[in-house]
């Protein structure tokens, strides 16, 4: 499939918790973030479909009224005190395989050590500006061989990032399992720090 091609809204044959499981098993990857956790349900998918996984979310876990333009969201009408109480069983559950950061993913990245990482999975701000700051902090925390993936590539403005980070090289395949992306760190253009945050 190439990068210009999907198909569309049809339901996909897997969700983008099963790609990061499969990519997890066969790689035998033991450590990774997933940026914007929500309620945790790719979270709780993974710790509990990969027992020998440790993972770290991070997630702001509020309403962000100021977070205004193109391809942001505000979250103002999400249930903020269910999804609170649902991470937080999470964090209970998988006491020593779950370390939830509740900041600013810029904040979040300071606290894990570079190339500690074999995949981190953006799924946090979706505007262009938000997915490159992803990137920018937290590739360094990715191993040299690692992978970094996100969610929603049908959208333009993460599509403009990853394809800004990735040129051609980032995999157009996962636009079939309900728009996840992923590239290999080695494949990114050197990107320097992040300036915006
Ligand atoms: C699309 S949801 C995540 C969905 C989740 N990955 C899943 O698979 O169910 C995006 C989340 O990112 C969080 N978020 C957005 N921008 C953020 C930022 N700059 N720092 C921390 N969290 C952020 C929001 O609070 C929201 O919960």
């Amino acid at each position: 499939m190439t990068n210009s091609q999907s198909l569309g809204n049809t339901m996909p044959e897997k969700f983008h918790w099963h790609v990061l499981q499969d990519f997890i098993n066969k790689y035998g990857w033991t450590r990774g973030a997933e940026l914007g956790v929500r309620w945790g349900q790719t979270s709780l998918y993974l710790l509990e479909n990969c027992p020998r996984l440790k993972l770290i979310g991070v997630d702001l876990m509020k309403k962000q009224p100021s977070n205004l333009g193109p391809g942001k969201e505000t979250y103002q009408k999400w249930p903020w005190d269910q999804y609170e109480a649902a991470v937080s069983k999470i964090e209970d559950d998988f006491q020593n395989r779950f370390k939830m950061y509740r900041m600013r993913m810029s904040q979040a990245a300071q606290m894990v050590a570079d190339e500690s990482l074999d995949f981190v999975f953006i799924d946090g701000d979706h505007s262009t500006d938000g997915v490159s700051c992803d990137i920018r902090c937290w590739a360094p925390k990715v191993k040299p061989e690692g992978m970094i993936t996100g969610h929603d590539i049908n959208l333009d403005s993460v599509r403009a990032a990853v394809d800004w980070f990735f040129v051609d090289k980032w995999d157009t395949e996962g636009q079939r399992w309900n728009w996840i992306w992923w590239g290999w760190k080695k494949d990114m253009i050197e990107s320097g720090p992040c300036d915006e945050c």
